[in-house]
């Protein structure tokens, strides 16, 4: 049977596939198996039908049919008569060259991906689907230089990480392994709760203080617990991502409210919904933009969730990091009124799979945030807690954020002038006196995605600012991280954004 003509190579960019030595049923074949054996697709998921991924891919049946045939006669695949095809639980070893990087054929892996997504949603409820939106794209085998969220984990102590951490089990690791209260180690608690009114002017007792996995957890159960199906939310536009699925899995409606140099607009968003229930903010630095709220915006924002009867949820995920200037103090500090919620995290600032984050609310919310966790999922692993207070209380914590601090001002110090060495006329940087990222601006008419598409696949993972607005973003950007790579790597990355960007 003859493959219709046209548009079906295109499927295949940045492949090889429509060469005339290779027929095409060989290159889809190769191509889904690729996506199998880098675990896109994993044992039991069910792949479209020949029929639907022949249309999606501009096709014909054919040669979709003959890919299959091939994939199960190699083991890859069991066709199930009646049921479809799925991916064999017995996926034969792999040739060593197709685990290096994932299948580069953005064609067939999200018609794969987005068939079964589509077939699940259909399972679920409102709020599932809400709830399940999928991650960013992460490419896992990029060097991820400037990776979004990454700090620099070639930093990290690790070695007296890992001290504390077997002194620890040897001394308590008995009382680690019973059941735990739901707000957190007292130990841990009381060292966050001192070190927040020292260094972040935060006005907290322990007791107001529930450790929990990430700052993502918290806004969760911020959600569940002060917003009801239809309430407003205010998010800064542009806003964390995670802070929009979790308040959108809760049914909130979401306003965005512009955020200037001066940090979210509060005048803007009482113009267009005075009465939101909440406010999610990120004053100290604002994700993704990095401007700070000033003190006359933070005044403003309390006032108007006084009269409006609101809440505040203050997300401070990276404030350790100030690089110029003196950093304002948290927003819950001139809180009179005890309408702040305060989150912060250590999953940033010592490393990510720590898991260990906190939320300091009210007095009259302790007892319910304490419950609603203990519904949620218990409580975090205590052994973490447990090393987190001794690195905290044995003073280790106050040196790291001092040498995190020093290596990242050098790291944003290599990027600006790399950004001034290789891409002066092109890239523009925002806001960069803090934190491990800042947003460059692109020329007018440069195309984001497709730029960071090609950078991607040079290993430069570099996010499109755009995904984090609701609406338009005022111009192509790009968020570069800077903490996550030494500056030669920067410089390099820079030197290749150069070259994507067609600079001479
Ligand atoms: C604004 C903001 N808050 C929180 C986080 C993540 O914190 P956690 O890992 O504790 O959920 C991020 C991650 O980049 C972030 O950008």
């Amino acid at each position: 049977m003859k493959r219709r003509t046209g548009p079906s190579v295109s499927l295949f960019h940045g492949g090889s596939a429509g060469r005339g030595d290779s027929p095409l049923y060989r290159e889809t074949y190769r191509r889904i198996r690729a996506i199998i054996l880098d675990g896109t697709v994993c044992a039991g998921d069910r792949l479209p039908s020949a029929r639907a991924m022949a249309q999606d891919l501009r096709v014909s049946r054919n040669t979709i049919e003959a890919a299959f045939g091939q994939l199960r006669s190699e083991g890859y695949v069991e066709r199930r008569v009646g049921s479809g095809t799925f991916v064999s639980g017995n996926v034969p070893k792999v040739p060593q060259v197709s685990r290096r990087r994932p299948a580069k054929v953005p064609g067939i892996a999200a018609t794969i991906v987005a068939h079964s997504r589509e077939k699940g949603l259909r399972a679920l409820s409102r709020r599932g689907r809400e709830s399940s939106a999928p991650p960013p794209d992460v490419a896992a085998d990029t060097d991820a230089s400037f990776g979004v969220c990454r700090p620099g984990l070639d930093l990290f102590p690790t070695q007296l990480w890992n001290r504390i951490a077997a002194r620890r089990m040897r001394r308590s690791m008995g009382d680690l392994l019973d059941e735990q209260s739901p707000n957190g180690l007292a130990s841990l608690r009381t060292a966050i709760a001192s070190y927040l009114r020292l260094a972040r002017g935060v006005r907290c007792s322990p007791e107001q203080i529930v450790v929990v996995t990430s700052t993502q957890q918290a806004i969760d159960l911020v959600a569940r617990l002060l917003v009801d199906a239809g309430d407003k939310v205010w998010l800064e536009e542009p806003c964390y991502t995670g802070a929009r699925y979790a308040f959108a899995a809760a049914g909130a409606r979401i306003v965005p409210v512009p955020v200037d140099v001066a940090g979210m607009d509060v005048d803007r968003g009482a113009a267009r919904d005075p009465r939101a229930r909440l406010a999610y903010v990120t004053p100290s630095h604002q994700f993704p933009l990095g401007v700070t709220m000033t003190l006359e915006r933070r005044l403003a924002l309390i006032r108007w969730a006084n009269s409006a009867n609101s809440w505040i949820l203050e997300d401070d995920y990276d404030s350790e990091l100030r690089y110029d200037g003196r950093p304002l103090a948290a927003l819950q500090g001139i809180d009179d009124s005890e309408r702040v919620l305060y989150v912060g995290t250590f999953n940033k600032i010592m490393f990510p799979s720590l898991r260990l984050a906190y939320l300091v609310v009210p007095p009259d919310l302790v007892e319910p945030v304490t419950s609603a966790r203990r519904w949620m999922d218990g409580y975090t692993t205590a052994l973490n807690q447990a090393v987190m207070a001794d690195f905290v209380h044995d003073g280790h914590f106050g040196t790291h954020v001092r040498a995190m601090r020093e290596a990242y001002r050098e790291r944003r110090d290599a990027l600006q002038e790399a950004v001034a060495t290789y891409v002066p006329q092109h890239v523009r940087l925002g806001a960069r006196d803090g934190g491990m990222h800042v947003v460059g601006w692109l020329p007018k008419r440069a195309n984001a995605p497709a730029l960071a598409e090609r950078c991607a696949r040079r290993g430069l993972y570099l996010r499109d600012v755009a995904g984090y607005y609701a609406g338009r973003p005022p111009g192509p950007g790009l968020v570069l991280n800077f903490a996550s790579a030494p500056p030669n790597r920067i410089a390099r990355g820079v030197r290749v954004l150069g070259q994507e960007l067609g600079v001479k």
